[in-house]
């Protein structure tokens, strides 16, 4: 699909009628109705997908309204329907949209709205983040717990007053800790990027309460509530974040931290989804 034939590019357009024509081809493509749990693969998250359960169907991003190409080495650019063990259907979203490729948060969040009109009620976010936590190690996975968007913007349009609290779910990071006990978890930040944080902006995230620093969730999770979703956020450690760490950040590090962690990282978060 061309740039300028993007459904959600036109103002006039419901993102919410996209987003269900979004889940009507997803639904054809795959043969599957409704999915009970979305999840969303960040970097380093790759290999979950094949833990999780069964591949009923795998569809290219592209053939499926409003998702765009993966702009980004390292991001799978389709969507899997998986059926798990115990009968639960997941569909997984290997196509993210990042604020900083600047074609609006509408898109930013089409995946998640996406997710919710197939039926899921549970989303799973995951990505690769900055670690400001002294004790963290790069190739960790943290659950985050809560989140400060440093963005501006927001996936709600109008008077759209969505509560915040409990945002991403206690229970649900209880039930990650009861599958790995050692899970720390964070208060995610994001930045707009693409540019990694300056040393200062880091120190100015740690000192309002920011322990992970990253380029996605945030806005994603508050699509997600406005749709109703449980929501369950994982960050891997990639590196620590600037100024915590006093080599250069690079993307090749981020990508080389996420494939040595995929491995196990893929295998908790198989099992934290085998028991919802
Ligand atoms: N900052 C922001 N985004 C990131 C980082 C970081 O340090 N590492 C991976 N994604």
């Amino acid at each position: 699909m061309s740039h300028s034939s993007h459904p959600l590019d036109d103002p006039a357009a419901d993102p919410f009628a996209v987003a269900a024509d979004a889940a009507a081809d997803i639904a054809r493509l795959t043969g599957v109705e409704q999915h009970d749990i979305a999840l969303t693969l960040g970097s380093g998250w790759g290999r979950a997908a094949e833990l999780v359960g069964e591949t009923v169907a795998t569809v290219p991003a592209t053939e499926v309204t409003g998702f765009s190409a993966p702009a980004l080495a390292g991001h799978v650019g389709s969507l899997r329907s998986i059926r798990t063990s115990k009968g639960k259907r997941v569909l997984v979203i290997g196509a993210r949209t990042h604020y900083y490729e600047g074609h609006g948060v509408r898109r930013v969040v089409h995946s998640v709205r996406t997710a919710a009109a197939t039926g899921a009620t549970t989303m799973v976010l995951t990505n690769g983040a900055g670690g400001i936590k002294a004790s963290w190690k790069p190739g960790q996975p943290v659950l985050i717990s809560d989140h400060i968007n440093l963005t501006g913007d927001s996936p709600l349009e109008g008077a759209t007053f969505v509560d915040l609290t409990d945002l991403y779910s206690l229970r649900l990071r209880d039930l990650a800790r009861s599958i790995d006990p050692s899970l720390d978890e964070g208060v995610y930040t994001q930045f707009r990027g693409p540019q990694y944080e300056t040393p200062a902006e880091v120190r100015m995230a740690k000192t309002i309460g920011g322990s992970i620093v990253g380029m996605s969730t945030a806005l994603e999770a508050i699509a997600a509530r406005q749709a109703g979703m449980e929501i369950l956020g994982f960050s891997l450690i990639t590196n620590m974040a600037a100024g915590i760490q006093t080599t250069p950040l690079s993307h090749q590090e981020v990508i080389e931290a996420g494939r040595e962690a995929e491995p196990t990282i893929s295998a908790l978060l198989a099992r934290v989804i085998g028991a919802m």
